[in-house]
């Protein structure tokens, strides 16, 4: 290099004849990362002849734009002194050797404001001829950002639509490019009319195959980064129509659950008037569950109990299987007087058992018929809550219940 300067400055001073300033930078491009210390070097060849008395070396920056204007970093004059342009005080510095034709800059902590065209002037005084500036550029390099991927439109089929992707930084300026996978993640053939410029994906009247991955990828020399996207590309009417629909859904079961609570409520209410007017029907006792009120009306209106006397108290649906057990019950009617018999001190209380006749009825079936069990046990079932409710007083009555003259012939019609 320095050779060739020489031969080059020889070569000038042959052509010219006369001495004349040479200034070097000797690269054109200068390529650091951001955040280095760098020296970007000068060198100049005065004249021949006796040393310069004065030397003023400068270094500027333009911008890259067209129509930047050159701004001054520092002038340094060989009379040792350095005027900095107040923006670059504190980093930078100049290293100039008049002897060897040194004037390197160095700046420290480059950014991207660093990006730019440096300038090295020296200028000596009687020697303005020849070339006193060259000018080199410096790129400062910056890893890409992770781009942001986005899409442009609606992902609704017959739509076009761009797939968009920036990295905020990278220098130089990342270049990118997509790439895309179908759903199941499989590389696939490009639509012939789609466009992938600057970052951004131009995909025509897409479809349902448009669907899937797609990848961005934002380059330059020192690294890479990728962002990704996934694309779902739906019927038009999809959006709009799957809103409705789950509204017209929500808004449907909302009715039939309504209608459903209405038809339970109203099935229960006559249920329970079914149940009490059959129950009334029967006279098989009150409707009051309370046994102790109910004992109280027995023995205020001891009359009552004829009016549940057994033969009123079936309807006809069960009459027949009454009288059928009844006979069987006649036959054994003896036995049981005789038994009676034993049981003197609580014959008063037998009309009551008698108003009784069906449940106990039930009792002795269920100990003694088997044949009649299962028919009966339909009855039972049917008739579940009256047997509890009858097994309760009944004892209550056996231990505390006061005779009942007053039922005397309705028993002796009984015992006849
Ligand atoms: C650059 O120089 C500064 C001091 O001027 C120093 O603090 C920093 O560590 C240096 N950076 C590198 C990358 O050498
Ligand atoms: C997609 O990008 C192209 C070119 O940049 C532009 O003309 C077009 O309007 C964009 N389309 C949408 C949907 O943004
Ligand atoms: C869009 O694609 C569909 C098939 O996917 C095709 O029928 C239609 O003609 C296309 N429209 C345009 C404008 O290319
Ligand atoms: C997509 O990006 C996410 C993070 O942004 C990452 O976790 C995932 O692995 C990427 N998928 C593909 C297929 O690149």
């Amino acid at each position: 290099m320095e050779g060739w300067i020489s031969s080059l400055t020889l070569l000038c001073l042959v052509l010219s004849g006369v001495g004349a300033i040479q200034v070097v930078i000797p690269e054109l491009v200068y390529e650091y990362a951001r955040g280095d210390n760098i020296t970007l070097p000068c060198t100049f060849t005065p004249k021949p002849g006796p040393a310069p008395s004065l030397v003023i070396v400068s270094w500027s920056v333009e911008g890259l734009e067209a129509d930047a204007e050159e701004l001054l970093i520092l002038t340094h004059y060989s009379t040792g002194t350095t005027d900095i342009t107040q923006i670059y005080e504190g980093r930078v510095s100049v290293a100039v050797d008049i002897p060897t034709g040194k004037a390197n800059l160095k700046l420290s902590s480059i950014t991207l404001a660093d990006n730019k065209n440096f300038k090295c002037r020296v200028q000596i005084p009687g020697d303005d001829e020849g070339r006193p500036l060259d000018t080199a550029r410096l790129v400062v390099l910056v890893a890409p950002s992770t781009p942001i991927c986005k899409i442009q439109g609606k992902a609704e089929y017959g739509q076009n639509i761009n797939l968009t992707c920036v990295s905020e930084e990278g220098s130089p300026p990342p270049t990118y490019s997509w790439e895309s996978r179908d759903v199941r993640n499989m590389p696939r053939v490009r639509d012939p009319r789609t466009t992938d410029k600057g970052g951004i994906l131009s995909l025509y009247n897409i479809s349902k195959d448009t669907s899937g991955f797609y990848t961005c990828t934002s380059r330059n020399k020192i690294r890479a980064a990728t962002c990704n996207i996934t694309l779902a590309v739906m019927p038009p009417s999809m959006n709009i129509g799957s809103t409705a629909g789950i509204i017209a859904a929500v808004a449907g079961l909302l009715v039939i659950l309504i209608i459903i609570i209405y038809c339970c409520c109203c099935r229960k209410k006559k249920e329970d008037e079914e149940y009490a007017m059959g129950v009334r029907e029967e006279e098989y006792h009150d409707k009051e569950p309370n046994g102790k009120s109910r004992r109280a009306e027995d023995a205020r209106s001891p009359d009552d109990s004829s009016v549940r006397s057994p033969d009123d108290r079936f309807d006809d649906r069960r009459s027949k299987d009454y009288d059928d057990r009844r006979s069987d019950y006649d036959d054994r009617r003896k036995d049981y007087d005789d038994r009676r018999s034993d049981y003197d001190d609580r014959r008063s209380d037998l009309d009551d058992r008698r108003d009784r006749y069906s449940d106990r009825n039930e009792r002795y079936d269920d100990n003694r018929h088997y044949d009649d069990e299962r028919r009966y046990n339909d009855q039972r079932d049917r008739r579940y809550d009256d047997d509890d409710r009858y097994d309760e007083p009944y004892d209550d009555r056996n231990r505390d219940r006061p005779p009942v003259p007053n039922n005397k012939p309705a028993r002796r019609d009984y015992h006849d």
